[in-house]
């Protein structure tokens, strides 16, 4: 089955007005005709801007959050049919920096994937260990429970998401996990995928995140079911993430 890769950037709480019209103008004028996808996940006061920005481009807005509510008494949250209005096609769930400072259970987790699926969002869901549970032994369990949850409410419309493997030890600490530790985590996901969704698994993409930069992208791209990358640092320079880019065919 062919798929292209996914390349997608998560700016996090980074930019400006400026910045942004700068690094996507670059990106817009480097990309040509890629062989892979690509998004950028920008700060949702900028979706306006940047969507704007990429009109006319292969270039793909995200969101990098979610509400799993559909509207009301939630401040500070932003709805899937609100991100939709903004022509947002993917939106980042899960992504470890929200389990970890904003308290995301599994159980969030997976009721966001249901909200952005439920609206025409293609979620990409975030599972990683971090460096204690590496060292304990715990990777394997870690991400299986964590993408159980997700299969668990969102049964065969698990087609449609993408998993991103984010090691939380790798994410912008310039350790990267190796091309043998990625692909031996996205193959325990993939066969995960499989039980749950047989005759898709094959087709469901499986980014690897962490330091993932321009000279480290073609190494852990080649592996068998590294399906893209969801880069950090890396994509805020346009230079760097034109290259990653260039790697993802
Ligand atoms: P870095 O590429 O900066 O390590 O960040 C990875 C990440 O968290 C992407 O979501």
């Amino acid at each position: 089955m062919t798929k292209k890769k996914l390349i997608a950037g998560n700016w996090k709480m980074n930019g400006s007005l400026a910045a942004n019209e700068a690094l996507v103008k670059a990106l817009v004028a480097g990309v040509a005709t890629p062989a892979c996808d690509i998004a950028v996940c920008v700060p949702a006061p900028y979706l306006a801007q940047v969507q704007s920005l990429v009109t006319g481009s292969p270039i793909a807005v995200g969101a990098q959050d979610v509400s799993a509510q559909a509207q009301g008494a939630f401040t500070g949250e932003q709805s899937a049919t609100m991100l939709k209005e903004f022509d947002v096609r993917y939106a980042i769930v899960g992504h470890s920096e929200r389990r970890q400072y904003h308290g995301e259970t599994d159980e969030i987790v997976s009721a966001k994937t249901a909200a952005a699926l439920a609206n025409g969002i293609t979620p990409i869901v975030c599972v990683g260990e971090t460096l204690a549970q590496r060292e304990a032994g715990e990777t394997e369990a870690v991400v299986k429970r964590q993408l159980a949850a997700v299969i668990h409410v969102n049964g065969h419309c698990i087609s449609e998401i993408v998993v991103a493997y984010e090691p939380v030890w790798a994410i912008g600490t310039g350790k990267t996990a190796t091309p043998e530790q990625a692909q031996a985590v996205h193959a325990v996901l993939r066969a995960q995928l499989h039980h749950a969704a047989s005759e898709h698994a094959a087709g469901i993409r499986i980014l690897y995140g962490g330091s993932m930069n321009a000279a480290n992208a073609a190494e852990l791209l080649a592996q068998a079911d590294i399906d893209g990358g969801l880069i950090g640092g890396a994509s805020l320079k346009a230079p760097d993430f034109l290259q990653i880019i260039a790697a993802a065919r």
